[in-house]
């Protein structure tokens, strides 16, 4: 990579093959430019050269590039082939924009991690077969690539095995900390992950976890909260949940607080898009009571709307709905005197969402937050409908309490009522499943069929559970590894395996 003058020939040529001309000293500085100096010179003079022999990773400046082909007047096209020089002559992995960067990261954290001496005698002990690794870069989204050093990083998280039915069950979860240090070389150059795992254990037989030792991150973040402001409009309707006892803890605690981190933790690559939209086409009224508490607080909708503002990438549409229209109406109200553009539809979710796509600008960033009340309500039409918008990311509420509770008598055809949230579910049912396996069984069919409309489902799936009852999951996918991997990050938690309930 010291070799910028190889990176410049291969541009020339490849620069030729497509029909444009460009100087060797044009060719040099646009690869100086790509690697984040403004200069060719400023980069001879910054140490770098010599220092990038070590580097593994290089994080493309596409701005800078840019602005450096406009002043020296280059054809258009050339950066892309530059990129493409860059990336065959250097050895390094070129990451054409900080979201890939961030995987690749990931995926390198992993792999050190199962290299671990003592992560492997852990999961030898385990008797059990890899199923993944469950530790996220917690905290990266905060880097500064402006002014920040090193990337460091305490890691928490566990390995997660599957057990083989034939062998003796000791147990599937393996705690790991650990911490990362990724050298910085340069502007836009960082050294291969260095992961030191200080601790991996086998928690026996599934024992709960033992209470982290956490330190704070690195940066010192304040743990995230979600902030309780008045009801501007008091006077209307407020979800107060079944029997107006209260709606469980989870909602504001799980539910709410990772859509608000996910929102807040995705604001660089939203503020990308012009056009940003949130859909929630089971809004409730915008405001809910908390089971216990004396005051309200902010619905799904209402927290979206404020972290976006609070996280300087304000939704630009937010679309609502509800089966009851004097909901839909209140949430409208509140959103609205909080500034949201919003637009609101009255009716069932699976003809609203139609309604709302013809909404939605092309091109725009979208977050769906599908939450119905139960499984029956969860159409997979729904799903089906939004997944035609290019560019849109899912955060469901997939009920297990209706589903643990009653799947088996929704075999009989005149019953059915999960059909809506997974058509065919019953002509694909193996022949053998016993009565204990179907919620699985069921639940992972879901997630085949989300799979097959090309998205990819995160392994954190929120569990929230009540006295011992498992009520839901918050699922999440997309179309994108980076979404995926900040839901990884915002929802990490005990993320017990998808079905531990089942006997
Ligand atoms: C769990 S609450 C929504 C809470 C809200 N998303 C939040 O986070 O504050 C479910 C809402 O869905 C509405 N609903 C029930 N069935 C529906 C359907 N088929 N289509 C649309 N809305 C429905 C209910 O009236 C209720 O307001």
């Amino acid at each position: 990579m010291g070799d910028i003058s190889s990176s410049a020939y291969a541009l020339r040529q490849r620069a030729s093959a497509r029909g444009l001309q460009i100087s060797t000293g044009h060719a040099q500085q646009l690869a100086a430019a790509l690697i984040g100096h403004k200069t060719l010179a400023a980069f001879q003079t910054s140490g770098e050269p010599a220092a990038t022999h070590d580097a593994a990773h290089l994080l493309i400046d596409y701005e800078l590039a840019e602005d450096r082909a406009r002043e020296l007047s280059l054809p258009d096209g050339l950066i892309p082939a530059a990129v493409d020089a860059l990336g065959d002559e250097m050895p390094v992995a070129v990451h054409k924009g900080w979201d890939d960067f961030v995987v690749a990261l990931q995926d390198d954290v992993h792999t050190e991690i199962l290299r671990d001496a003592e992560v492997i005698s852990q999961m030898t002990m385990a008797n059990a077969g890899l199923r993944y690794v469950d530790v996220y870069l917690e905290g990266l989204e905060e880097f500064d690539l402006d002014t920040g050093g090193p990337i460091e990083l305490r890691l928490t998280g566990q390995v997660l095995m599957d057990q083989h039915p034939d062998r003796v069950f000791y147990g599937t979860e393996i705690d790991v900390e650990a911490s990362l240090h990724v050298h910085r070389f340069g502007k836009r150059l960082f050294g291969h992950p260095e992961v030191r795992v200080t601790l991996a254990k086998l928690r026996w037989m599934n024992e709960p976890p033992a209470p982290l030792v956490k330190e704070p991150p690195v940066n010192k973040r304040q743990p995230f909260q979600l902030p309780i402001c008045p009801d501007a409009l008091p006077d209307l309707v407020v979800e107060r949940g079944p029997g107006d006892q209260g709606v469980g803890w989870w909602v504001p605690e799980v539910k709410h607080t990772t859509l608000a981190k996910y929102i807040s933790a995705t604001r660089k690559a939203q503020a990308k898009f012009p056009k940003r939209v949130f859909i929630d086409p089971f809004c409730g009224p915008g405001r809910l009571q908390v089971k216990g508490e004396s005051f309200t607080r902010a619905g799904g909708s209402v927290v979206a709307w404020q972290q976006s503002v609070d996280s300087d990438c304000p939704f630009t549409s937010v679309l609502v709905g509800d089966l009851k229209p004097e909901r839909a109406s209140a949430c409208e109200d509140r959103l609205r005197a909080l500034g949201a553009p919003v637009r609101k539809f009255d009716g069932p979710a699976a003809s609203t969402t139609l309604e709302m796509i013809e909404h939605v600008p092309a091109n725009a960033l979208c977050l769906a937050y599908i939450d119905p009340y139960n499984l029956e309500f969860l159409s997979f039409s729904i799903i089906e409908a939004l997944a035609k918008l290019k560019h849109i990311d899912f955060a469901v509420h997939f009920s297990l309490m209706d589903l643990t509770r009653n799947v088996d008598m929704e075999l009989d055809p005149a019953r059915d009522r999960f059909s809506g949230a997974n058509p065919g579910w019953r002509d694909r049912l193996p022949a053998d499943i016993s009565k204990a396996n179907l919620p699985a069984w069921f639940f992972e069919d879901w997630m085949a069929q989300v799979k097959k409309l090309g998205f990819q489902i995160s392994h954190a799936m929120p569990l929230v559970e009540d006295s011992g009852r498992a009520l839901y999951r918050l699922v999440f996918f997309s179309r994108h590894a980076f979404p995926d991997k900040i839901w990884g990050d915002v929802a990490r938690g005990r993320n017990l395996p998808l079905f531990d309930f089942i006997e």
